[in-house]
């Protein structure tokens, strides 16, 4: 409890910092490039590059300083950021941000796993409910910067959860993914990708 004080500390002081407003009209010119990958409108066509349709601001820009300044491994993004400014990386979130997530269908034999742990996680294996920050509908939370989920590529989900598990990725302040996914099987990470990848 006290570490997850400190964390909202940590993220409202850190709000603070972050009050440059996007332009998304801009930000839709600057986000040419990225088009090829992620998809014109951030609705990307290949599943493991993520969808960035819909996401919240502060999460992109964010992940976006993070890759930039490589506190976040993305390979194929090396030097795609370099020159993006503070400001331009406001433009291109507020863009990608207002466009609409084209959602998938979770398979149906692995709906029942999926749900259950992520309404309710897994008192067992001490996993939390993702539906807790992520919301029950998947949408996150904007105001905190907890990404948003729903319609996702499944692929790409399950990798980053094995890449949390691994501490490949870890980028996630007070370890708050690192924790849960190293708590999960290779079953319990497919389910959820899938049941994400249909989430609404
Ligand atoms: C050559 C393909 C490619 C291009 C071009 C590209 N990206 Fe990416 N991007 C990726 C891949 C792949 C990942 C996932 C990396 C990983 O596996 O963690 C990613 C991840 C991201 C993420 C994190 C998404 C999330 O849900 O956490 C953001 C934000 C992002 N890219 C923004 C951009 C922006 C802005 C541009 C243009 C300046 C851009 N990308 C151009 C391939 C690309
Ligand atoms: C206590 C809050 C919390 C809980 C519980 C939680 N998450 Fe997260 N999750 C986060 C935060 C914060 C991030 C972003 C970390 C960062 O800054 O990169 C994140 C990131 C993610 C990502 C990466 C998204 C992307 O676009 O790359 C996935 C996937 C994810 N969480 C899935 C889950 C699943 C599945 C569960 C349940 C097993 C879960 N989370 C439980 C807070 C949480």
């Amino acid at each position: 409890m006290k570490k997850l004080t400190l964390g909202l500390i940590l993220l409202l002081s850190f709000s603070a910092v972050a009050t440059a407003q996007g332009d998304a009209a801009a930000g839709e010119a600057k986000a040419a490039v990225c088009g090829a990958c992620h998809g014109v409108d951030g609705n990307s066509m290949i599943s493991s590059f993520p969808k960035l349709a819909g996401q919240n601001v502060r999460y992109l820009v964010k992940q976006m300083q993070d890759i930039k300044n490589g506190d976040r491994a993305a390979p194929t993004m090396t030097g795609l950021l370099a020159n993006s400014s503070d400001q331009d990386m406001q433009d291109i979130a507020a863009y990608f941000s207002s466009q609409t997530v084209k959602l998938g269908t979770a398979k149906a034999e692995l709906v029942a796993l999926g749900e259950q742990l992520y309404r309710s996680g897994s008192k067992r294996k001490g996993v939390s409910a993702c539906s807790a920050c992520h919301s029950p509908t998947g949408s996150g939370n904007a105001p905190a910067g907890y990404p948003s989920l729903k319609g996702q590529h499944a692929a790409y989900t399950a990798a980053q959860l094995k890449a949390f598990r691994a501490s490949e990725r870890h980028n996630d302040a007070d370890k708050i993914m690192r924790d849960n996914a190293e708590l999960l099987s290779d079953k319990d990470i497919e389910a959820l990708a899938s049941y994400i990848s249909g989430l609404r």
